[in-house]
């Protein structure tokens, strides 16, 4: 039975012993192993797949939240095998049970068997001591030299292990150890698991988990995390007159509160960061399940697009439909005749076929659930090669070189009413680059299937400002189209003043995007690609107008304070 504190007078008579609360069987500090360690990182990459399967953390949420209930709202996890339920849960391959084992202390313990790789225990979830400072207790006998337990959690989707303590055991009688670890505020999925590197079996004994000093409820921690941009001015807002202010999102950052709020309050349009992308649509099982039914129209599946193009929906947002014909995150399998890889190419016909029930599946599919919600389409992406002339993607050679304005004029023919459609590009404003976009677009503008131009602008403070706003003018003056501005971050330099460089540098950005815009040039749109820098797909270049908190950088303000000199 778990032996849980079950009032505050016994909370504080633990507290005043021992600092850390927690209940349960105590052993006198004396007969701690001598071999006791501080947390410490674990220098040995952990294997790939300790990270599959997420754990499930609701269960014990609940679990912990029961207990918190009669334990004067601490979490606390105490387990002394002496009943027959168990909080551990197994990690790997292992198999977990409560046995009688005389060696232990109430003659039954917890027996870990069927371990094949180190990482292989007892895993023990701890969502409820986020923020905190934890002690870890236990007791072990093994033929292995030495258990270990660690601590395993996330941040920001990346996934540390770290060792709370380790004994060296024996395997005739039990060895108790102890270890004490600061949880960030930050971690999520955070799982306390028994491992060790030897194979062999592990006996546990009186397990425990508890806070050491005042408790921070689990989800204050993440929430101190996070500046309160509540009262930040809106860019929404200030730039409501001249054109949209959109961000790239994922349903990850729209599922936390503190990112959707600033997302609300921030922007008039979103694009989805991946979601709409051929890979993230084509359903290469169903599409194979079929060849008669799917060879000339692939399955696509778009139930994952409710998260998005919902959250813009229910906030007065549009969308720009990101991305339908373009060489990356495009699977292989779409360019192959049985849509295997192995096999032959698909030819022309075949590929246009492809094309047009590709892009009127998605054109249909959003106009029949979110009638009037995508204000533009990205048709094409990225087709001008970096080293001249047209990319030689798979679309390229099953189709030619017309595969730009067959998709346009296809896009023309399923876009609904008011759906402007857009061909975008990185890099658009370099010379060379601009004459062979202008070239392959020229066509598609004479058929009258082109709306705009979308500059992507993933560019750095090297970029020259004026070379930039003269090719975004041409594109406007030869081709007769409007620009958004798509995925705009400006990577920053590495010197110690690097934020406020380059918040000066989005401050002579912005100012030139504004003059342009009040001189007449139908700049429409302006999307910044991500929220803040630690999730950029260019981290490293600490691109965005937020930092990983929230708080404003000065790019942020640099965009709030150009308008209040046009
Ligand atoms: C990027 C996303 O931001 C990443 O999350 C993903 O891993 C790769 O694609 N040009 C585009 C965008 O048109 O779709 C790309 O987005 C960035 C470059």
């Amino acid at each position: 039975m778990r032996k849980l504190i079950s009032s505050s007078v016994a909370l504080l008579l633990v507290l005043a012993l021992s600092s850390c609360s927690g209940g349960g069987a105590q052993k006198p500090d004396a007969g701690l192993a001598g071999n006791e360690a501080a947390s410490t990182e674990i220098t040995t990459a952990a294997p790939a797949d300790t990270q599959s399967g997420t754990p499930d953390t609701t269960a014990v949420t609940e679990e912990l939240s029961n207990d918190m209930e009669e334990n004067n709202g601490v979490p606390s996890i105490t387990e002394d095998f002496s009943g027959n339920e168990l909080i551990a849960v197994k990690r790997g391959s292992a198999i977990l049970s409560v046995v009688q084992d005389d060696a232990a202390k109430d003659g039954r313990a917890l027996f870990i068997e069927g371990r094949k790789e180190s990482w292989n225990g007892a895993d023990y979830k701890a969502e409820l001591f986020r923020g905190n400072e934890i002690e870890v207790k236990g007791s072990f006998r093994s033929a292995n030299k030495a258990v270990r337990v660690s601590i395993q959690f996330n941040v920001r989707g990346n996934t540390t292990y770290n060792m709370v303590f380790a004994v060296n055991t024996n395997d005739s009688s039990y060895t108790a150890g102890s270890g004490k670890y600061t949880i960030p505020a930050s971690a999520e999925h955070i799982v306390v698991y028994i491992e060790s590197d030897e194979l062999k079996d592990i006996y546990c004994d009186d397990f425990s988990v508890n806070v050491c000093g005042d408790y921070t409820y689990y989800e204050e921690a993440a929430e101190a995390l996070f500046a309160n941009t509540s009262e930040y001015p809106s860019l929404r807002d200030t730039y409501a007159d001249l054109f949209r202010i959109g961000m790239a999102v994922s349903p990850t950052i729209l599922s936390k509160p503190q990112y959707a709020e600033l997302v609300k309050a921030q922007c008039s349009s979103i694009t989805a960061e991946n979601d709409m992308k051929p890979e993230a649509i084509l359903d290469y099982g169903t599409s194979v399940s079929d060849l008669d039914k799917y060879r000339e129209a692939p399955a696509m599946k778009f139930a994952h697009l409710n998260v998005e193009l919902g959250f813009a929906q229910e906030n007065g947002m549009t969308v720009r439909g990101h991305t339908l014909v373009w060489h990356s995150q495009t699977p292989e399998w779409l360019f192959y005749k049985d849509y295997d890889k192995n096999g032959e190419l698909a030819d022309r016909e075949l590929m246009l076929k492809r094309m047009e029930n590709y892009i009127k599946g998605m054109m249909e599919w959003t106009t029949e659930n979110y009638p009037g919600l995508i204000s533009a389409w990205d048709v094409v992406n990225e087709a001008a090669d970096d080293n001249g002339g047209m990319r030689k993607s798979l679309w390229y050679q099953t189709i030619g070189e017309d595969y730009i304005e067959k998709a346009f004029e296809y896009a023309r023919k399923y876009a609904p009413e008011g759906a402007k459609l857009f061909y975008n590009d990185y890099n658009s404003y370099q010379k060379r680059k601009q004459e062979d976009i202008l070239a392959f677009l020229k066509p598609v503008a004479a058929a009258g299937n082109i709306d705009g131009v979308g500059m992507q602008s993933h560019i750095g403070t090297y970029m020259s400002i004026n070379e930039y706003m003269v090719a975004l003018k041409k594109y406007v003056d030869e081709l007769g189209v409007e620009i958004h501005i798509t995925e705009l971050d400006i990577g920053a330099d590495k010197s110690d003043d690097w934020e406020e460089k380059q918040g000066k540098y989005f401050s002579r950005f912005m100012k030139k995007i504004i003059a342009l815009k009040n001189d007449g040039v139908p700049i429409t749109s302006l999307t910044l690609w991500g929220i803040s820098d630690s999730l950029s797909w260019k981290a490293g270049d600490r691109p965005l107008v937020f930092r990983d908190d929230l708080s404003r950088k000065p790019a942020f303000d640099a965009m709030i304070n150009a308008r209040a000199e046009d």
